[in-house]
């Protein structure tokens, strides 16, 4: 097991940086490439072990996808019906992404599939998926009742459903709305929150109808079933803005050192996913962006921050859902806040690659933060030096970054253990901070 030691160096962060592609938009672009006819290439695709996984996953099913280098896949697709059954168990890794949108994918194929993973994964809810699957019509056998991996779909056939998730899952809207593009009727997806939308943005670029339907309240989209996703008018290539949730960790590290002022380059900024943006800035935070720009039918823009004094802030409600893998980082950033940083309804956050109200607080009291759990958040209590001390991932690669970029600012060393798991989302994270940190 490999560990980070992070020291401060007393070095401001300054200078360019790009950060590795969106994970999000890399899994969907795979996916709906395998599922069009003809060619499609993806550019600058994150080479990550869940990333990888959906492209195994997609070759299982028959997919002919190649990867002339390590962020270039080329995809021969054979259009909307031209997947077949798989030999094997498809492993999805880690990945809560692949195993949801993929079982999706499997509802709508009349042939049988069985979806795995790693211990980890198999801890995943996926009532959440496998129920409104069923619903469309899908069989689907699952351990624990149907609660959690492995999950064997035999597919095929399925009903058009109004579905209201209690729960804004993008993972869950976007398996239900590729399955609806097999169903035989339109299929409308309802959330209390606005979960990221880069599967209807990419659906609708390959020539899907995919509608918005937000009245009376709420947010809601709708997929119709379509026959194919043809060649004609849609794109050949998409090349995939850089993971604005990689981003944060600079955008963070860059506002706690002093002096610090970076640039991150051509990052996504799709607005369901920059609700730590907003939140920094109501904290004070000094962050711009220039050269705003369309990458991969996404908003795309540099991200210019500078070192900035904090203060506290409530995160609750809409903006939750917007920031949902950023509050490991978002924690750490509350520490140097002065006063209070409340953390509400995010109880979600319990089922993600760790249960991150219970490991977030753990490893920053380890660091001397005074941050407090709650059912649905945490509290936070600033500010607060941190102090040098172990601290562990959790197997949970956006807590080990976080907990890196807290040693940024610790008096004394952070060693952080159980790092293999940050190439999930950033490989090359940890020379990247190491060529910040020397300033
Ligand atoms: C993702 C959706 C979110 C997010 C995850 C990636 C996606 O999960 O936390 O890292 O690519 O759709 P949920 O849909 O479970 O909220």
């Amino acid at each position: 097991m490999s560990e980070l030691h992070i020291s401060p160096t007393g070095q401001s962060l300054r200078g360019t940086i790009r950060v590795p592609a969106d994970k999000s938009i890399s899994h969907r672009a795979a996916i709906l490439g395998a599922l069009a006819e003809g060619d499609f290439s993806v550019e600058n695709f994150l080479p990550s072990q869940t990333t990888q996984a959906t492209v195994n996953c997609l070759r299982g099913l028959g997919a002919e996808i190649e990867q002339p280098d390590l962020n270039t896949l080329v995809i021969r697709g054979h259009g909307l019906r031209g997947l077949r059954e798989p030999n094997d168990v498809l492993f999805c890794e880690g990945s809560g992404t692949t195993i949801r949108l993929l079982a999706g994918i499997c509802a709508g194929q009349d042939f049988l599939s069985i979806l795995d993973g790693t211990p980890a994964l198999k801890r995943r809810p996926m009532a959440r998926v496998v129920n409104p699957l069923r619903e469309m019509g899908a069989t689907i056998l699952a351990r624990d009742s149907g609660r959690l991996p492995p999950l064997a779909i035999r597919g095929g056939h399925l009903h058009g459903i109004d579905s209201t998730l209690p729960v804004a899952s993008a993972q869950v809207k976007s398996a239900l709305l590729l399955a609806g593009l097999f169903a035989d009727a339109p299929t409308t997806v309802r959330e209390p929150g606005p979960s990221r939308d880069h599967t209807e943005r990419m659906l609708r670029a390959f020539g899907a109808h995919v509608e918005s339907v937000n009245a009376p309240s709420g947010f809601g989209v709708r997929t119709s079933p379509i026959s194919d996703l043809p060649p004609s008018g849609r794109p050949t290539s998409i090349t995939v803005p850089a993971d604005f949730s990689s981003a944060a960790f600079f955008i963070v590290a860059a506002m706690l050192v002093p002096k610090s002022e970076i640039h991150i380059e051509r990052v996504g900024v799709n607005p369901t996913r920059t609700g730590l943006l907003d939140m920094l800035r109501a904290m004070g935070a000094d962050i711009l962006l220039e050269g705003e720009h369309e990458q991969g039918n996404e908003p795309a823009a540099d991200v210019m921050v500078r070192a900035s004094n904090l203060r506290g802030v409530e995160v609750s409600g809409d903006t939750v859902v917007r920031m949902i893998d950023e509050f490991p980082i978002f924690a750490v950033a509350a520490t140097q806040a002065q006063g209070e940083t409340i953390v509400r309804d995010a109880a979600e956050l319990r089922v993600k690659e760790s249960d991150r109200i219970a490991t977030v607080v753990t490893e920053l009291r380890a660091l001397g933060a005074r941050i407090e759990p709650q059912a649905d958040g945490f509290v936070v209590e600033g500010p607060t030096p941190l102090r040098g001390a172990v601290v562990d991932s959790h197997g949970d690669h956006r807590l080990a970054m976080a907990l890196a970029v807290a040693g940024l600012i610790a008096e004394g060393e952070v060693v952080v253990k159980n790092v293999e798991c940050i190439d999930d989302s950033f490989p090359g994270f940890a020379e990247l901070l190491w060529q910040m940190g020397r300033g």
